[in-house]
């Protein structure tokens, strides 16, 4: 993916401003990452595609705009350190984006389904989603601001067979521990938010369906009620 979108210095948004992004070496982690350059942002994307950051950071001129760093976010360690390397190399965190996640594997029903999928897909998009925020607080608190976001889903709000039951619990509990957080985090300045994108034509969405990324957009176009307007 990629964004066409060029900001300009009146509509740089995000100026000054440090981001770090959980998922961030592939799909809408990426294309967040290229965003928030556009905007003025100092990008750390933090994701277990050693390969794919490394090349993304190639893009970029200078590590004063945009890094990586190895983060496994279901691994405590890992998440306090993209934490601190965010604010060791660019002075602070801003925005904390709990983006990172996993469709895990196609279940047929609930007969079917195994526990170990169950809880590799509540560790990685929940239990990672918490430790994102935790260690986000725990700079932004001090600070006295910052914003934490975090990737649901669609399968938050609407229910189909397509998806299985891991994810779609998965994606209603990262739902209920931004609100939590919202009410908790307020007091410290701390904006808290969660997205539910509809489909994206990501290597998660496409590899999960079994389809290429056109076969992918067609199948989204064709399910989506907005056609036309945005
Ligand atoms: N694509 C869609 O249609 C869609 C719709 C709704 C929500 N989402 C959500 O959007 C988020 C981003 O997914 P995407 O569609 O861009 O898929 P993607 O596969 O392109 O990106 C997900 C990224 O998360 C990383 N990741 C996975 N497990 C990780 C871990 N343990 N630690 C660190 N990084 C890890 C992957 O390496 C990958 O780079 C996910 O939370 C997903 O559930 C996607």
């Amino acid at each position: 993916m990629s964004s066409s979108h060029s900001a300009t210095s009146t509509t740089r948004r995000l100026e000054g401003k440090v981001a770090l992004i959980t998922g961030g070496a592939s799909g809408i982690g990426e294309s967040t990452a290229r965003l928030f350059v556009q905007h003025g942002a100092k990008v750390l994307i933090a994701d277990v595609q050693d390969e794919l950051g490394h090349a993304l950071c190639q893009e970029f001129s200078s590590q004063e705009t945009f890094s990586y760093v190895h983060c496994d976010v279901t691994n405590e360690s890992d998440v306090k350190n993209a934490v601190d390397t965010a604010v060791s190399k660019y002075g602070k965190l801003d925005i904390m984006f709990n983006n990172a996640g996993i469709g895990g594997k196609a279940e047929s029903g609930i007969l079917t389904s195994t526990n170990e999928n169950f809880k590799r897909v509540f560790d990685v998009n929940v239990f990672g989603s918490f430790l994102g925020a935790k260690h986000a607080a725990r700079v932004m608190i001090p600070a006295k601001k910052g914003c934490i976001l975090f990737t649901s889903s669609g399968a938050s709000v609407c229910y189909m067979d397509t998806a299985s039951n891991a994810y779609t619990a998965s994606k209603n509990a990262v739902v209920g521990l931004a609100k939590n957080l919202c009410v908790e985090l307020g007091q410290y300045g701390i904006r808290v938010n969660s997205i539910s994108p509809f489909g994206v034509a990501t290597p998660l969405f496409t590899k999960s369906l079994k389809l290429g990324k056109k076969e992918a957009e067609e199948l989204i176009s064709s399910t989506g009620n907005l056609k036309g307007w945005f």
